[in-house]
């Protein structure tokens, strides 16, 4: 039998197919790396807003709890913005003459909602509600960030299929008490894990079964 290819021949063709392999497999490194960063997911994603509402100032400095704004975020599946009326009920009497509130003035005026850029959202295919994270045990932090500490608000983390998944895999150790649920910066004590093991028991959250893809894609 003659030889078609020499074995110098041979060792070249071998090289060159792991050469390939090699460039197929950094591309694909490449592709997730691009597809993992904050320019496709968009976290820190900062847009203009109407009036620069500081979370910072409100929620941190002043203390007022998140469900007095985001007043449907326990009973429904949208947290909701708030309507002008509510930043009225303090800034009828306080910065009532501020250019920066201008905008929340005529607002009022001309019963038109201010138009808010949203910074956290979902893509339409994906179904999520807030009331049962909440009175389940999943704090705003976990999800949002520490937003008393945004002077403008932007999201924190992205929402990404696996930032969703790594905590319906496992939801104990990021669960909390539901007095700590709009806490901001709060830290768990002792046992995490017996703790999130006790309120997961308590609530009866079905883990094992929130992993099914038909749970967010209905
Ligand atoms: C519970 C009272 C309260 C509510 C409700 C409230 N504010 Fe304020 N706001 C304040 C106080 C107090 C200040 C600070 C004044 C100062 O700095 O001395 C302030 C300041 C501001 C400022 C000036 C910039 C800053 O943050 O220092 C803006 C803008 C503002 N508020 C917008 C809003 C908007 C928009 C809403 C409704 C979504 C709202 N506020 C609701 C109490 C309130
Ligand atoms: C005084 C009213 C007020 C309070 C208190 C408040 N918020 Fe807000 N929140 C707003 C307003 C107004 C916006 C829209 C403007 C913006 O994005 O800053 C907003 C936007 C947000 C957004 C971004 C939503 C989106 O998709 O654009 C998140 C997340 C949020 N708030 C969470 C919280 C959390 C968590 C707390 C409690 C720690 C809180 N807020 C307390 C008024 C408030
Ligand atoms: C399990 C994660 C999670 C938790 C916990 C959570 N959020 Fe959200 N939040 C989201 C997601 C995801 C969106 C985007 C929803 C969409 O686009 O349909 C969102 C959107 C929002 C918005 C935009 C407006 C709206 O109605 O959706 C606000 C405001 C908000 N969240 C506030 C809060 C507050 C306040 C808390 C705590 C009381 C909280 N969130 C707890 C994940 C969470
Ligand atoms: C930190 C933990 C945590 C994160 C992050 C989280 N979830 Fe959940 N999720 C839970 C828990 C706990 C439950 C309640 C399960 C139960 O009651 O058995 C739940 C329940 C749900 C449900 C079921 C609602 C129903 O009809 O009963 C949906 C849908 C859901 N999550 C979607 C999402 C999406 C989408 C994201 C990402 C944007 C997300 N979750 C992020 C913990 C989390
Ligand atoms: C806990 C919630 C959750 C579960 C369970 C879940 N997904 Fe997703 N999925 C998401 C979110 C959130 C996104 C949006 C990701 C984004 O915008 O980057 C997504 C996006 C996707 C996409 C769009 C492409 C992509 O990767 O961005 C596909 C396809 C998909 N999911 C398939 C599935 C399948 C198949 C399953 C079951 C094995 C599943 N998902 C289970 C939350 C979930």
């Amino acid at each position: 039998m003659t030889q078609i290819f020499s074995p110098a021949a041979d060792t070249w063709l071998r090289l060159f197919l792991l050469a390939g392999l090699a460039l197929t497999a950094g591309g694909l490194v490449m592709v997730v790396g691009v597809a993992r960063s904050d320019y496709v997911t968009s976290s820190n994603f900062r847009p203009s807003q109407p009036v620069p509402f500081s979370h910072r100032h409100h929620a941190g400095e002043l203390g007022i709890d998140c469900r007095y704004c985001h007043s449907s975020v326990e009973d429904g599946p949208h947290a909701g913005l708030p309507p002008t009326a509510t930043c009225m009920t303090c800034h009828s009497q306080i910065w009532t003459n501020a250019s920066m509130l201008a905008p929340v003035r005529d607002s009022l005026a001309e019963n038109k909602p201010l138009s808010w850029t949203r910074v956290a959202k979902l893509p339409d295919y994906v179904f999520f509600r807030h009331d049962v994270h909440i009175a389940k045990g999943v704090g705003c932090e976990t999800c949002h960030g520490r937003i008393d500490e945004m002077a403008l608000t932007y999201r924190a983390k992205a929402f990404t299929m696996q930032f969703c998944l790594d905590c319906h895999r496992d939801p104990a150790p990021n669960l909390r008490p539901a007095n700590a649920i709009t806490a901001m910066g709060w830290k768990p004590q002792g046992d995490v894990r017996a703790a999130g093991e006790a309120i997961a028991a308590h609530e009866h959250i079905r883990v094992g079964e929130l992993t099914h893809c038909y749970v967010c894609h209905r």
